[in-house]
């Protein structure tokens, strides 16, 4: 055969199979969803969807293995958004679902950086890459008008022949031909995000970031008051989305603190009542909402063995430890066995209750011993004598 008709067979393969793969039929990964996984690991958890969804990216915060991810699944499942994790690299997991659901969501995340439309998806070389850009229609992405920039990110030491800084410029000259848009990289009207990762090149048009600087603002010592037994405002943040409150929800932070959980429920819509047992606790609640210009459903003090509420669809907290916030002559172990009958009672239907304590205080045995439903455990070191344990408990 000559080689030029043998050549053309192959694009002809190529242009039959690629639209197979883009439905997912056959996958560059491997597989499809399900347990384990070749060079991805694949999440368990499969939501399959129907209708037009389309592949995207998020980059998490790589703080931690597990919350990060851990917290997206939980707005996902909280604002019923079916979705399916199609990978899971390090700090990037592929989902595919209803853009303009994500897109809505795409802020609420302490651990959730940036997030965005896949383009494509191919090996990382140049070739393969230079072939992709060829084939894939860019023209729902980029036109002639607009002005863009890309990014490369590299996760996981991975794919170390490649050059980012090179790569950026590869890539922009590719898309300038094919589509004729001009590059920008001060302020580009479509911002385009490279990733290697596994032995994937990605490409993503970016549809959200973290603003910069806003969690910086929201930094303890950036409050009005500040207090050493204070969360830090992603894991704070995390938190609540654990609990899978939404906007508009009744939140409840039985150990409010100085508010660090209060504040970061209060930024995403919630209705939220804080309690705490010390009124200084609970004025210097009130002046860091205030800073933020927060309104708080209430600020109370009161006792959280004994919470002065009927309903309630969301709880998040962080019991006092005895080091940083008093426990008032009792024990983490002894509160928490008598908050969470409460809890129980008070949670909506389906509800969830959040909570950190330090490992070893005997909180998952004392959860179940009460009936609770466990949904999720993490770890999380924060020093040499304290790794917190944080539950996801159930109490219907
Ligand atoms: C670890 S701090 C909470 C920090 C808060 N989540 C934040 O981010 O700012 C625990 C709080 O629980 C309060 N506390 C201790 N015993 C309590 C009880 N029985 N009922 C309510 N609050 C209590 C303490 O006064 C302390 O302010």
């Amino acid at each position: 055969m000559p080689l030029s008709l043998g050549f053309r067979l192959i694009r002809v393969l190529v242009f039959v199979l690629k639209p197979l793969e883009r439905l997912n039929l056959s996958s560059p990964y491997g597989e499809s969803c399900g347990p384990g996984g070749s060079v991805y690991m694949f999440a368990t958890i499969c939501k399959y969807m129907a209708g037009n969804s389309a592949r995207f990216f998020f980059i998490l915060s790589g703080e931690h293995p597990t919350l990060p991810l851990a917290e997206l699944k939980a707005i996902l499942q909280a604002y019923v958004i079916e979705y399916k994790i199609v990978g899971n690299f390090y700090k990037l997991v592929e989902v595919e679902a209803d853009g303009t659901r994500l897109e809505s969501i795409a802020n609420r995340g302490g651990y959730l950086d940036e997030m965005g439309e896949e383009v494509l998806h191919t090996e990382d070389n140049l070739d393969s890459i230079k072939k992709e850009v060829e084939f894939t229609d860019l023209e729902p992405f980029l036109s002639s008008q607009d002005s863009f920039s890309i990014r490369m990110l590299r996760f996981g030491g991975v794919s170390k022949e490649l050059s980012r800084v090179h790569l950026e410029g590869y890539l922009g000259k590719l898309l300038a031909e094919k589509t004729g848009a001009k590059v920008d990289l001060r302020s580009p009207k479509k911002p385009f995000r490279g990733i290697l990762a596994g032995s994937l090149f990605h490409l993503g048009l970016i549809m959200h970031q973290r603003p910069k600087g806003s969690i910086h603002r929201r930094r303890p010592r950036k409050r009005a008051v500040f207090h050493p037994s204070t969360m830090p405002p992603k894991l704070a943040r995390c938190l609540v989305n654990l609990s899978e409150v939404r906007d508009g929800e009744t939140f409840l932070d039985p150990f409010c603190g100085v508010g660090g959980i209060a504040i970061e429920a209060s930024l995403l819509g919630c209705d939220v009542v804080g309690i705490d047992a010390l009124s200084r606790m609970v004025r210097s609640a009130r002046r860091n909402l205030a800073h933020f210009g927060l309104k708080p459903y209430g600020l109370l003090r009161g006792d959280a063995r004994n919470i002065p509420l009927r309903r309630v669809d969301a709880i998040a907290t962080d019991p006092p430890y005895g080091t940083g916030a008093s426990t008032l002559k009792s024990t983490t172990k002894n509160i928490l066995a008598s908050f969470l009958p409460q809890a129980k009672s008070i949670l909506s239907p389906g509800g969830k209750v959040v909570f950190a304590s330090p490992l070893g205080t005997g909180a998952l045995d004392l959860a179940e011993s009460q009936g609770f439903k466990v949904f999720d455990r993490h770890e999380l070191y924060v020093h040499r004598s304290l790794t917190r344990e944080i539950l996801v408990l159930g109490a219907n």
